[in-house]
């Protein structure tokens, strides 16, 4: 089981003489036995990333096998926790950001001690197949863990008991003599087993008006955010980690400044589910592997990530699974396979960067339960991508681009004027708003798909205009193409601008979205009116509702249907004193 040290380079390390070694297997690496995993087997070597610094390390020094795969340990404490990339808990992350895990420390992962109510849901002699809930612990105020049988074990109750336990403690047995604790382990790098795939008829909600509207990502869909520096990708993930309709969040801050992890901790704790009105903590996991921590464990994050969001998924809910940002993952596999002198692809990253953001963005879905026929769960998958200086054609956004369905384009030049969020509304767009078309006709409006195509050609009138403005000048444009501009600026400005930062307006619900589209469209159509039926372009563009309009998005649910009400009345007045 014992093997040493031959060569060292930067994050991996080759073994000589480990005997019996298999791929993923975990290893401990030198006399601080630094966590490592074999990622490559050769003749007589076995190559190894270590998830720590390497520095230090000496060849000659000892490797010892441990025989098992890279896993995670999953059960009740992971909500609220906050894991490094190998899902060692960062505790002191507030206070010692940087130098918080010592190095080889022993890996303990959940807490052993902490009690949890377990409450059994099975009797003795009842039957246990892989995917049955045994039992289930409260783990917050709002999430009932259930316990589930992993998958491969079957067979009949021996025993069980309810009661306060910690997570290693026995619960029950089966007559085969398998044992069930609060916790089982997962191997990252294999998807957990569901029970097959549905298609897409729920969106997810965003809070975000431009998503929601236009682009909307199905629950178990993937959206990826492409964009360049400083266009808002951070703001964006974070804001839908606190908004988004679903029971779980998982977000993995994978390759990007500490300090935007240290925002999260600091916020989160204090911000409130808009669902559920309970700290947004209670039902998030946060995954956090800088910029400033190894490389190699930054390429484990997205898959220690996704695991814990599987496992939520087979208890039947609706995960929603953050990262950003996927580039800085890419850049960690294109490390790794250049200190393995693989084939350099496009740009030097490895040629499988695309079988592997395929298979990531796959484990996204609506899926079956495995073992429960009955229920379902869903992972929806948000990528933030990062190329360099916004160019799109490069190989990371390509890859990711051919496997998700929704693309949310962040653009420079809206960033720049400060229109938030940045997504361009010319080349986003949703695969899935087809499918989600019936649900949004029955549950935000009837006519809603009606409403998003009149919103989607004024933009795209406007965009024509301005093409044949900026030739002419918009001086010597027409009456009707200046209101039609007129219509669209205010639906940029008013509708798909939403501030982050703003509490009336970080978050819009589905009926507020329905509510403000339909008062943007009914002034747009209310203008045009005005001027076929005579009223001066002064007069139009110096009404005076146009204000409220524009404001509108601060006022609260109950307050728009009043508000909406006077900025009619009032226009009506204001173009009828124009006509007599
Ligand atoms: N939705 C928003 N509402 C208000 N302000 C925003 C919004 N999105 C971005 N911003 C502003 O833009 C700044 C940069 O955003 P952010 O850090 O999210 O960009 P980024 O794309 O993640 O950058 P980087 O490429 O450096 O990771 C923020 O600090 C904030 O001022
Ligand atoms: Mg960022």
């Amino acid at each position: 089981m014992k093997g040493h040290i031959a060569s060292i380079s930067g994050p991996t390390v080759r073994a000589a003489s480990l005997d019996g070694c298999f791929m993923h297997e975990v290893v401990l690496v030198g006399d601080e036995k630094l966590m490592g995993e074999i990622i490559r087997i050769d003749p007589g070597y076995a190559v190894i990333q270590v998830y720590e610094e390497t520095h230090g390390l000496k060849t000659g020094a000892p490797v010892l096998r441990s025989g098992e795969l890279l896993s995670v340990e999953l059960g009740p404490g992971l909500l609220g926790g906050i894991f490094d990339g190998i899902q060692r808990p960062l505790e002191d992350l507030h206070t010692h950001w940087g130098n918080f895990i010592g190095r080889g420390a022993a890996v303990k992962r959940l807490s052993h001690k902490r009690k949890w109510h377990f409450t059994p849901s099975l009797k003795v002699g009842d039957p246990v197949e892989p995917g049955t809930v045994i039992g289930t612990v409260k783990e917050t105020e709002t999430v009932t863990h259930k316990i589930m049988s992993p998958p491969g074990v079957s067979g009949k109750i021996a025993f069980i008991n309810g009661g306060d336990f910690s997570l290693v403690n026995t619960v029950a047995a089966l007559d085969s003599g398998h044992k069930f604790s609060l916790r089982q382990r997962w191997n990252i790098r294999e998807p957990r087993p569901n029970g097959g795939r549905l298609p897409f008829t729920v969106p997810l909600i965003t809070g975000q008006r431009v998503l929601d509207t236009l682009f909307p990502i199905a629950e178990g869909g993937s959206a990826i955010i492409p964009g360049g520096f400083g266009t808002g990708k951070t703001v964006l993930e974070q804001t839908i980690a606190k908004f988004a309709s679903a029971d779980i969040i998982v977000y993995v801050g994978c390759g990007e400044r500490g300090n935007e992890m240290t925002d999260v901790l600091h916020e989160f704790p204090r911000l409130k589910d808009p669902y559920t009105g309970r700290p947004l903590m209670e039902r998030t996991v946060l995954i956090a592997n800088t910029s400033n921590m190894p490389v190699a464990a930054r390429e484990a994050s997205i898959y220690t990530g996704v695991t814990i969001a599987e496992y939520y998924r087979d208890m039947g809910l609706r995960v929603a699974l953050l990262a950003d940002s996927t580039s800085r993952w890419a850049e960690a596999l294109r490390e790794i396979s250049s200190r393995l002198e693989e084939m350099p692809g496009e740009e030097g990253y490895p040629t499988y960067i695309a079988s592997r953001m395929a298979a990531f963005y796959e484990r996204a879905g609506r899926f079956i339960c495995h073992g429960r026929p009955g229920e379902q769960g869903a992972i929806t998958i948000i990528g933030a991508v990062s190329p360099p200086g916004g160019d799109f054609s490069e190989p990371v956004t390509q890859a990711s681009m051919r496997t998700a369905s929704t693309f949310w384009a962040l653009d420079y030049g809206l960033a720049y004027q400060r229109h938030f969020p940045a997504i361009n509304w010319r080349t986003s767009y949703s695969l899935a708003a087809p499918n989600l078309a019936p649900w949004y006709e029955a549950n935000a409006a009837r006519g809603w798909g009606a409403m998003v195509s009149e919103t989607n050609s004024i933009l795209q009138r406007e965009e024509e205009l301005l093409e044949i403005a900026r030739i002419v000048g918009m001086d010597a444009m027409g009456e009707p193409e200046r209101v039609a501009i007129e219509a669209a600026r205010l639906i940029r400005e008013g509708y798909l601008r939403q501030s982050a930062a703003d509490p009336a307006d970080s978050f819009c619900s589905r009926t507020r979205q329905r509510q403000l589209l339909a008062i943007f469209l009914y002034y747009a159509r209310a203008l045009e009116s005005a001027q076929r039926g005579g009223a001066a372009l002064e007069k139009i563009l110096a009404a005076p509702m146009t204000e409220r309009v524009l404001r509108a998005k601060y006022l609260a649910e109950e307050e728009l249907e009043t508000e909406s009400e006077v900025i009619k009345t009032q226009t009506a007045a204001w173009f009828a004193r124009e006509e007599t």
